[in-house]
């Protein structure tokens, strides 16, 4: 159906309304970051090395103490029943088939302990105002099974979405954020000059969050516990001493702070400013196992993959996405002579000398 993991998108576009095609292809603003992090990626070179003596590279790793079949993730997303009816429980049941962990919304569709039982899961946080709210996610989330905790830092506010204000746009009745009965209801109702989506997120999420909530949730789980968000160094470092074992390295997609550099700009100050001392994941922009390559060669430990899945969703396709993708990551490293992941790590990265 596919001959690379980039083309789920107009592949899905033939059978997915304006409304959701645009509430999952768009960034914030002007979309300037959205188109940055594909330009950026494109612009990366990688020099391959040559008589390496490989005939089956190996795409393993392990994160956390979670086993990867390659060093990728499902990017946390919500409301996949958009997509799809079966949504979340679809998309978790390949992502386990394929052998890498699917990341769990907050605002997923299914409650979260129906997604984690179809296989290994992390869960994502969003810091909501009541904090026993929070809490008893964070509980669920553990009692469920899931592997790691990865709280989202980057959404004080949702990012002005403008596709979504042009569309008003709202979810329909039967797709719902079913970890949080009873507090969904605007994300139903179209108010004018903002999504109905930005208007739950307005009054769900604390945006006054900070550094102290955080040490406050290194207190309330023994979760490995990964802060997704990050383009400063210094938030890394500070990450890490409030006790985070990871960071995502991420722009959101280009759908919260407009204007922010590319994801995979920001990779490298970060992998600089942590060292060893936390695991460095990133994501924004993957589209194929050659990014994913890129990413690991710039100091990255894997990388999560978001709308690409969507799209592959929407046409009851996650599998062969999935596949598609290890095999080109195992492509990209057999050309690049890797026999591993360590390998790509050693390669050589520069960038292209003309315009992308
Ligand atoms: C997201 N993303 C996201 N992130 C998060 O932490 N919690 C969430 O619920 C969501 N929801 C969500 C919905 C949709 C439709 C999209 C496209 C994205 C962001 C996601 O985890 C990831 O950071 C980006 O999708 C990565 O960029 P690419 O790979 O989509 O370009």
């Amino acid at each position: 159906m596919a001959d690379t993991l980039a083309d789920y998108e107009s592949v899905a576009a033939a059978v997915l309304p304006v409304a959701v095609r645009d509430f999952v292809a768009g960034g914030s603003g002007s979309e300037t970051t959205l188109r940055l992090n594909r330009a950026t990626l494109d612009s990366v070179t990688l020099t391959p090395r040559v008589l390496a003596g490989v005939a089956e590279p190996d795409t393993t790793c392990t994160l956390l103490g979670t086993d990867l079949s390659m060093p990728a993730l499902v990017a946390p997303m919500a409301y996949q029943r958009l997509l799809h009816p079966e949504g979340e429980l679809l998309l978790a049941r390949a992502s386990a088939d394929a052998g890498i962990p699917y990341v769990i919304s907050t605002l997923s569709s299914y409650p979260l302990e129906k997604i984690a039982a179809t296989g290994p899961s992390w869960f994502q946080l969003y810091w909501l105002r009541d904090r026993t709210v929070v809490a008893s996610l964070v509980d669920r989330a553990a009692e469920a099974g899931c592997g790691a905790l990865m709280v989202t830092v980057d959404v004080p506010v949702m990012g002005r979405r403008l596709r979504d204000v042009r569309n008003a746009f709202t979810l329909p009745a039967d797709v719902a954020a079913a970890n949080l009965v009873d507090m969904t209801t605007e994300a139903h109702v179209a108010v004018p000059g903002i999504s109905a989506v930005a208007a739950h997120t307005t009054s769900a999420f604390e945006p006054a969050v900070s550094w102290r909530d955080l040490e406050w949730l290194r207190t309330a789980t023994e979760l490995p516990l990964v802060v997704k968000g990050i383009l400063d160094p210094r938030d890394a470092r500070r990450a890490v001493e409030a006790g985070a074992d990871g960071v995502v390295v991420s722009n959101h997609g280009g759908r919260q702070f407009d204007g922010a550099p590319a994801s995979i700009d920001a990779l490298g100050p970060v992998v600089d400013a942590v060292g060893n001392d936390c695991s460095v994941l990133l994501d924004s922009g993957i589209r194929s196992g050659l990014d994913v390559v890129k990413a690991v060669a710039l100091g990255a430990s894997a990388v999560l993959v978001g709308r690409p899945l969507l799209w592959a969703l929407a046409v009851e396709a996650v599998d062969e996405a999935l596949a598609l993708l290890r095999r080109e990551v195992r492509d990209a490293m057999l050309l690049a002579g890797c026999a591993d992941l360590a390998a790509v790590a050693g390669l050589t990265t520069g960038r292209a000398s003309w315009p992308t």
